[in-house]
């Protein structure tokens, strides 16, 4: 026999059984984007190497030991898309989207690839609701973008999260911080050899290196707030203040760092806090040098991005039922073969121009078995179509729940049904 293929380490199949509440979630991120104005932006999953290598930045964990990297036929070399802001930068850049009206929103809702150990909440391949914001310099747009993410979970009805925001400065406050780390790290103690080597060209990392050693070491370590510029402590201060008068709390984390080069200023993280293992649920911030870094124009910009996977486990968590939606409105079956294509034809009439769910067998099955399969469908209501429906013309609908029964005429002639099929091929036609 066959040894079976089974998928990968660190992916799952999302199955029908689960499907929906995916579904349900993407359809309140899809219309909270709509009401705060943002616009969906799709993506390659595949780009040039080199585009993370530049933004995500060559000396994270992520670029260093996390992407999904290989030589296409034509020997260029390819990444699975790690994150989605490098991708979306390009495009914006690549596709001149900025010239039209700013701010430009963006939102997304794609699978993303890390070559992580899976756990809980960890996976190879994983979705996140992600959204990008170009062109605002205020605070107030960073604001906006954390309101936009409070009323997405408390649309859901997610409890037990904290905000946690600082300022990591600009360009002027990080060469600063960055000669105080390294000083500070040349006699802190041992550092994992991967940090050893990256002390010198991106001390920054060290302070989200997960290795034990490197933990100790950034224990005392100078936090950026220290070395922050007027303009920066202004813009986090206004950007507190906004976020007082909307009410919503955070807790100013002044070791928050963040794992992705592109950041500047304002950088957050919103965390399950009754969660031991993976508690990030979304992270964002701002990353005003990125575009021009990038070879586009200067723009400054900010984002975020929301693990599917880890909102999902949280909503089980919290008992946040997501209602099934109805499968199947009605069940259809006939008593006996030659009422096989009198079914198919009523069906497609209730499916196409009632827009109701309607399923009729299509394998054979005798009248028993379709009434069990009616059953375990969860249909609401059955139709059975024998000798005496079609002599009469009336049919009784049975809801499965209550049993009660209504009588209703059946049979549009063969012309209603070709007039219906010549509408329908008339509108995809246009
Ligand atoms: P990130 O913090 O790397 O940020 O990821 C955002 C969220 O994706 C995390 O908070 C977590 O919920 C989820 N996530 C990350 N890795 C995994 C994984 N291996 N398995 C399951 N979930 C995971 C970014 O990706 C930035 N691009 C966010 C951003 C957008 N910043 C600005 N704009």
């Amino acid at each position: 026999m066959r040894s079976i293929i089974k998928a990968q380490r660190g992916v799952r199949d999302i199955l029908p059984k689960d499907s929906y509440k995916w579904r349900f979630i993407e359809d309140v991120a899809r219309n909270l984007s709509a009401s705060f104005g943002f616009k969906e932006i799709r993506t390659p999953v595949f780009e040039s190497t080199e585009l993370f290598e530049r933004s995500v930045g060559d000396e994270t964990d992520v670029v260093q030991k996390e992407m999904y990297t290989f030589l296409d036929k034509g020997k260029r070399s390819i990444t699975l898309r790690p994150e989605g802001t490098a991708g979306v930068v390009r495009s914006v850049i690549e596709n001149s989207v900025f010239g039209g009206a700013l701010p430009l929103k963006l939102f997304y809702i794609n699978s993303f690839y890390r070559y992580e150990k899976p756990q809980a909440g960890r996976y190879r391949e994983f979705y996140q609701f992600g959204a990008e914001v170009f062109g605002p310099e205020s605070p107030q747009a960073d604001a906006e973008v954390i309101l936009f993410i409070s009323s997405f979970f408390d649309e859901l009805g997610i409890k037990n999260l904290a905000l946690k925001i600082n300022s990591i400065g600009c360009t002027l406050c990080r060469e600063r911080y960055s000669v105080a780390l390294k000083g500070y790290f040349s006699t802190a103690g041992d550092l994992c050899e991967h940090c050893a080597q990256r002390l010198h060209r991106n001390p920054f990392r060290i302070l989200d290196c997960k290795d034990e050693k490197c933990r100790n070491a950034s224990r005392d370590a100078p936090v950026i707030t220290e070395f922050l510029c007027k303009e920066c402590v202004d813009h986090f201060d206004l950007l507190k203040s906004y976020l007082d008068s909307l009410k919503i709390s955070y807790i100013v984390d002044p070791r928050a760092v963040r794992g992705l080069d592109y950041y500047t200023k304002t950088v957050f993280e919103f965390v399950d806090t009754f969660s031991r293992g993976q508690n990030s649920v979304c992270g964002g911030g701002r990353y005003d040098n990125l575009t021009e870094q990038m070879g586009g124009p200067k723009l400054p910009a900010l984002g975020f991005a929301v693990g599917m996977e880890r909102l999902l486990l949280m909503m089980e968590q919290q008992n946040l039922e997501i209602q099934k939606p109805q499968d199947c409105d009605i069940y259809i079956a006939n008593a006996a073969e030659e009422f096989k294509l009198t079914t198919m034809k009523l069906s497609f009439i209730l499916r196409v121009f009632g827009k109701i769910n309607c399923e009729y067998d299509i394998s054979d099955k005798n009248l028993r078995s379709q009434v069990r399969h009616a059953d375990k469908l969860g249909a609401r209501f059955l139709l059975v179509i024998g000798q005496k429906e079609k002599d009469s013309g009336f049919g009784i609908v049975k809801n499965m729940k209550t049993k009660e029964t209504l009588k209703v005429p059946l049979f549009p002639d063969d012309d209603f049904l070709k007039a219906a099929r010549n509408i329908i091929l008339a509108h995809l036609a246009q």
